[in-house]
């Protein structure tokens, strides 16, 4: 069976990549990413010794450089800087990035509704064109699915659903055992801001994230959100990374319906972590005619590394005027932080007490 390819929109022109940062996400995702677009990636600076210069081997990148002030010295005026630190880093290196610079931004947009503000202050100050590495709403499945929305073969989107029961061993990253803040924050994120994307700011959200036995030393790494958008339209996130059970129950899907079709993605990424496994994009189109019927449409590239074309695309386009401004904008995706904050607001508040209906309960 052939794979369908669901085409990024890319720049014109060819704009230097200067990165900031050569750890995991950037060897795995951002560099081969951009490999495969074709992204000139000129220049890579980490403030670990030995780290960008491996990096810069293994991609064939021409300078390494030793200190942040070395890489801006050289990087000409229409150079995108790719910042992948540590969220405690992103406010320090913006801080001496050059005033209207075009900059993206690894995810989370600070730790905290009050960082991202922090960052979103900062970046209009120095009149930068910024944007932010919420890169699943351009992975494949999902552009093919806008295919589908914007061919009007889906109807209205009145239903999201993300489903999550997987075990991930959070223990691989020991900065989230001192993190106030795990699941929502550094996970559900993606499907907050994916929700945002195809639906608009809800109204309001309702959610409550758990610890789990299994992973005391850790805040909350299971959630329930209710992203409200009115009387219609339905957006549910459930994420339980403890399910430490073996494979055969382990599932991860992004359910859409729409007024006239529905997509069921199953996407392996999260499954028997970090292995992965495949993905698979199913559709159903209803039809006066005949029985509707679920297909299969076997699409090429995944969340990881695609998607990362997606989110530098969009800087570049915007940095030589094909677009207005990035649709992952540092002005857009606050409200992905609010969304994030309200959550884990609305899961302190715990819920509407059943001793407001009955004495002693
Ligand atoms: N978008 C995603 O899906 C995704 C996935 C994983 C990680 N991330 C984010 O990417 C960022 C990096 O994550 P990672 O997994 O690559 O972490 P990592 O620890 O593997 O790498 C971080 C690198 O940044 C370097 N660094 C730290 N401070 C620096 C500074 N001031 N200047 C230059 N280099 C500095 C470190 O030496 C290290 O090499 C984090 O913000 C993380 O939340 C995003």
């Amino acid at each position: 069976m052939h794979t369908v390819t669901v085409d990024h929109i890319l720049p014109r022109e060819k704009r230097p990549v200067f990165i900031i940062g050569a750890g995991g996400i950037v060897n795995t995702a951002h560099l081969p990413a951009y490999r495969i677009a074709g992204f000139d990636v000129q220049g890579i600076y980490d403030i670990t010794p030995g780290r960008a210069q491996d990096t810069a081997h293994r991609f064939s990148i021409p300078h390494v450089f030793e200190t942040l002030q070395a890489m801006i010295t050289h990087a000409p005026a229409n150079a995108v800087f790719d910042v992948a630190v540590p969220g405690s880093q992103t406010i320090p290196v913006l801080e001496q990035l050059p005033e209207g610079a075009a900059v993206l931004l690894q995810k989370p947009m600070g730790e905290n509704l009050s960082e991202a503000k922090k960052i979103h202050r900062l970046v209009k100050e120095k009149n930068m064109l910024a944007a932010i590495n919420f890169q699943l709403r351009y992975a494949p499945y999902i552009l093919a699915v806008k295919k589908l929305l914007r061919e009007d073969l889906l109807g209205e989107l009145n239903d999201i659903e993300v489903n999550v029961n997987v075990y991930t061993p959070w223990d691989m990253w020991d900065f989230l055992a001192a993190s106030p803040r795990v699941e929502i924050l550094y996970h559900s994120i993606h499907y907050i801001d994916l929700v945002r994307n195809m639906l608009g700011n809800p109204q309001a959200v309702y959610a409550r994230t758990t610890g789990h036995p299994f992973m005391k030393n850790m805040a909350s790494v299971r959630s329930n959100i209710i992203m409200n958008y009115g009387e219609m339209v339905r957006a549910n996130i459930l994420t339980n990374h403890c399910h430490r059970y073996g494979l055969p129950k382990q599932q991860s899907y992004i359910k859409f319906e729409g007024s006239r079709g529905a997509v069921m993605i199953n996407f392996g990424a999260l499954i028997n972590y970090p292995r992965g496994a495949a993905d698979s994009f199913e559709y159903i189109l209803l039809s006066p005619e005949a029985e509707p019927e679920w297909k299969t449409l076997p699409i090429e590239g995944s969340w990881f590394p695609h998607a990362f074309i997606g989110s530098m695309a969009e800087l570049m386009l915007a940095a030589e005027g094909s677009i207005a401004a990035p649709d992952n904008s540092a002005d857009d995706c606050i409200y992905t932080m609010a969304c994030v904050e309200a959550a884990y607001q609305s899961s302190n508040n715990g819920g509407t007490p059943l001793a407001d209906f009955i004495e002693n309960p």
